[in-house]
Order: C-alpha cells, then sequence, then structure tokens
C-alpha cells in the first residue's frame, strides 16, 4: 500500500504556490486558449493538448535543439521533448535542408521515390528486419502489423500487456481493473471492445503462457521495456525469452514496439537485447517529428503483404494503406534524421547526459532522505516514488502519485524545465547539453529539498 513519504499539506501548499506563479507568467497563452476555446473544443486542435496537463496549456513561439520558447517569452529546457517525437531536437538544420527541397520539390505523388527505399535499407539495417511498411503515425503502424499477422495466422486475438500504451486503437484501449477483469480504458468505444484483445501482467511468463494456449491469438504487441502510462516497467531476465518461445511454440506472431524504446540506440532495444521478433513497429522521432510510422518484418510476414505476379484478382488483399501514407516528405525527413541526426555518435552523447541526470536525481533524493528509487534507462532517467521498482502495471499504478507529479510538473516549467509526461521519465534530447541537465537538477532537487524540509 502506497504511503507518501511527505506531509500532504506542504505539497497542495507549494502547488497552489507554483499554479498562481505559472498563471501570472503566461497572460498571453491564456489570451490564446480562451480564444481558441470558442471554436475548439477544450481550446485546443486536439484535446490531450489540454487534458495531459492540469496547468492551463503553454501556446508555442518556436523551438530550436533543446528548447523551446512560449509566447510569453519563456524558455524551456525540454525533457518531455513532444512525448519523445523530438528526441532529435527542435528544427535541426539537416531536416529542415531536406525537408525545405522536398516541398520545393513536390512533397506527395502517390509514387515512391529513393528516399524511401534508403530509409526502408536503413531500418533493417538497424533492426535487422528485412521488410518495411510505412504508414503516417506508430498507431497506424501497430494497427497495420495486427492485420497482417490476423492475415497470416487466421486468428483474431491481440495480447498485450497491463500498462502498455501502443495508440489510440480500439484493441488497446483496454485495461485490467482491480479484479483483473478486462475492461475499455476510455470513452466513446464499442460495447465488444474487450473481445479481441487478452490482457497479461508483464513479468509473468505463466500467464502469458496461458493467455497463448488456446491456439485462437494473431500476435502479442509489446514495447520491450514498458515505458508509457506506469513509469517504467523492466523485464525480468528470461521474460523475453520466455515470450518468444511461447509465441513460436503456438504459432503466434511477436512485435515489438520500439516507439519510446529506439531513444536507447541505433535499433532500439531489439539490437541492444538481441531480441527476435516477427515484427517491429516505430514511429515518433525516425522523422523528427513529420508524421511517419513504420513496420519491419521477416521475409515470412512480408509474403503476407506480397502479390504473387498476375495474381491480383482473386487475391485477397491485406487493408493497409493510405493516400499519404510513405509520402516523399516523411522519407525526406526520415533519411536526413537517420543519416545526419539519429547517429550512433549522438546516442552516445545523450546516454552520457541521461547517466549525470540520473545521478542528479538520486543524489537529490537522498539528500532529501526521501525513500524513492532513481532509474537509468540510456538518455532516460527518472524517479519512482517507492524503495523499489514496479515489475507490473499493478505496482506501477500505486505508486504514481499523481498530485506529486503534477505539483513537481509546474514547479519545474516555472524554473524553465518542461518535464515529462507520465511514463519512464525525462529524456535527455540529441542536442542538449550539461546545462539543460544540471538545470534539471537543480529545478528538482529545490523541489525535494522544500517538499521534504
Ligand atoms: C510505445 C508507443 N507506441 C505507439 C504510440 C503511438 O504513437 P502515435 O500517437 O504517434 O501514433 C505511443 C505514443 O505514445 C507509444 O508510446
Amino acid at each position: 500500500m502506497y504511503e507518501p513519504a511527505y506531509d500532504p499539506a506542504r505539497l497542495t501548499e507549494i502547488k497552489r504556490r507554483e499554479d498562481a506563479s505559472f498563471a501570472a507568467a503566461r497572460p498571453r497563452s491564456l489570451a490564446l486558449w480562451n480564444r481558441g476555446k470558442r471554436s475548439m473544443p477544450n481550446g485546443v486542435p486536439m484535446s490531450w493538448l489540454r487534458t495531459s496537463y492540469d496547468h492551463p496549456p503553454l501556446f508555442i513561439s518556436e523551438g530550436e535543439g533543446a528548447r523551446f520558447r512560449d509566447v510569453d517569452g519563456n524558455e524551456y529546457s525540454d525533457f518531455n521533448i513532444a512525448d519523445m517525437s523530438m528526441f532529435g531536437g527542435y528544427a535541426p538544420p539537416p531536416v529542415v535542408k531536406a525537408v525545405s527541397r522536398r516541398v520545393a520539390q513536390g512533397s506527395q505523388f502517390l509514387l515512391p521515390n529513393e528516399d524511401g527505399v534508403w530509409v526502408a535499407e536503413e531500418l533493417s539495417r538497424r533492426y535487422a528486419l528485412p521488410k518495411w511498411q510505412f504508414t503516417l503515425s506508430a498507431t497506424h503502424a501497430n494497427t497495420e502489423a495486427i492485420r497482417v499477422a490476423r492475415e497470416l495466422t487466421g486468428r483474431d486475438t491481440v495480447v498485450m500487456f497491463d500498462g502498455k500504451y501502443h495508440g489510440h486503437f480500439d484493441e488497446a484501449l483496454v485495461r485490467l481493473d482491480a479484479q483483473g477483469r478486462i475492461v475499455p480504458e476510455e470513452g466513446g468505444l464499442p460495447r465488444d471492445v474487450s473481445t479481441r484483445t487478452r490482457l497479461v501482467r508483464f513479468n509473468d511468463p505463466g500467464a502469458l503462457r496461458a493467455a497463448l494456449e488456446p491456439r485462437d491469438v494473431a500476435i502479442v504487441l509489446t514495447e520491450p521495456a514498458l515505458t508509457n502510462n506506469v513509469g517504467l516497467l523492466l523485464p525480468e531476465p528470461g521474460f523475453h525469452e520466455a515470450l518468444r518461445a511461447a509465441t513460436r511454440e503456438t504459432s503466434t506472431v511477436l512485435a515489438y514496439d520500439e516507439t519510446h524504446t529506439q531513444v536507447v540506440g541505433p535499433g532500439g532495444l531489439t539490437r541492444l537485447w538481441k531480441l527476435d521478433p516477427d515484427i517491429v513497429t516505430t514511429g515518433k522521432s525516425i522523422a523528427s517529428g513529420v508524421p511517419l510510422g513504420a513496420y519491419g518484418m521477416t521475409e515470412a510476414v512480408a509474403g503476407a503483404l506480397e502479390e504473387p505476379a498476375g495474381t491480383r484478382n482473386g487475391k485477397r488483399v491485406v487493408a493497409t494503406g493510405g493516400t499519404l501514407f510513405g509520402n516523399p516528405l516523411s522519407m525526406a525527413a526520415a533519411r536526413a534524421t537517420m543519416a545526419e541526426v539519429l547517429t550512433g555518435e549522438t546516442y552516445e552523447h545523450t546516454q552520457a547526459l541521461g547517466g549525470r541526470l540520473a545521478d542528479g536525481i538520486e543524489g537529490a533524493i537522498r539528500s532529501a532522505g526521501l525513500p524513492w528509487t532513481a532509474h537509468r534507462f540510456w538518455p532516460r532517467s527518472g524517479v519512482t516514488f517507492a524503495a523499489t521498482m514496479p515489475r507490473d502495471a499493478r505496482e506501477g499504478y500505486e505508486n504514481l502519485d499523481v498530485p506529486l507529479r503534477r505539483a513537481l510538473r509546474v514547479h519545474l516549467a516555472n524554473r524553465g524545465v518542461w518535464d515529462a509526461i507520465v511514463g519512464a521519465g525525462p529524456t535527455v534530447p540529441v542536442p542538449a547539453d550539461q546545462t539543460d541537465v544540471d538545470r534539471y537538477v537543480e529545478a528538482f532537487s529545490s523541489f525535494v529539498r522544500e517538499l521534504a524540509s
């Protein structure tokens, strides 16, 4: 049972003071928000831009490198980096150049170009999967991976791990309730949404085997480590081997979603941990925030998409694709990103700064005498408000302490630091330097000092 290690009245006091300073320093954002409310639900172009935060939304003027500025002129060192989609930083010059050129030369033809071939080849090299397809988002890459797996296996059910996030599509918007029943996660979903998904607790190979045993599962979709929703859930030794063995035994497709975990290095955790999936899905930072999703697959999986010559009529074609999928603009951005921004060297730089961030967070919680845990996840570091890391979503939700995270976020924002939204913690983006990391650590330290005093 989670017990806060601080005085809740002190937290309320800090939050009230910080909320007042936040609003006072952002009159232009507030005015734009009020204007936006007349033409958009919640006053923003997409509801999450309001609902992801409990403070008023910031309206942005520009970003460069690891920092951005709001319309009131406040500057932030950014550790959320648009929920990982701007890991390469804002306006990286090679991407600006490639995208500008592509727009000037025509950005969409509904025909392929050479950049698409280059990007598929590079992803094949990074993830050791030979064939690739493209969408406009990671959500859509996951949706298509499921369709392909259903076509291959002739089965309907999808297995995921409780505490996952893979995008806003029906099969993924379910969770386990306190009694272990599968229930819809949000509104607007069909009443039978829970019937095609089976949810298993992370790090429970026995439950996984039981879920696959009826041999009606098309695909297991998971991140190699769960980084969204419930903090960071790391796999225990042997978990991925058990997952691969169980999916092989039951002829189930295994897909790793590297949308977030790709920040650990080229080829993500698939390469680092020598994982052996049938499909890898990704998106977000691969094209520096220009919309692009991708999924890679083995030759056997690709067979479901490849039509034998001359048999198009009469052959079932898997329902994939969209008018703008794989467009030359996204491909130009992805090529420049992988060739010049997300290179081996830059990953090493962010990992070193990620270590510095974790050291700083750890030092701050030790000095304040708080029984919390700092974690290290390559460029991503963070804090669990408990003495040990959670093993599964049940433990993760228990320690989440939303009021504490909200107070920390607004305290940091008022000191020029933009914190990660809920998940595996702040990420050091490629163009960040020691000044950014030290700014985070200083602001975090002053928060925990005041909280614990
Ligand atoms: C692991 C993972 N997969 C997929 C997605 C969906 O990405 P998008 O919203 O860009 O489609 C997310 C988004 O947070 C994610 O964290």
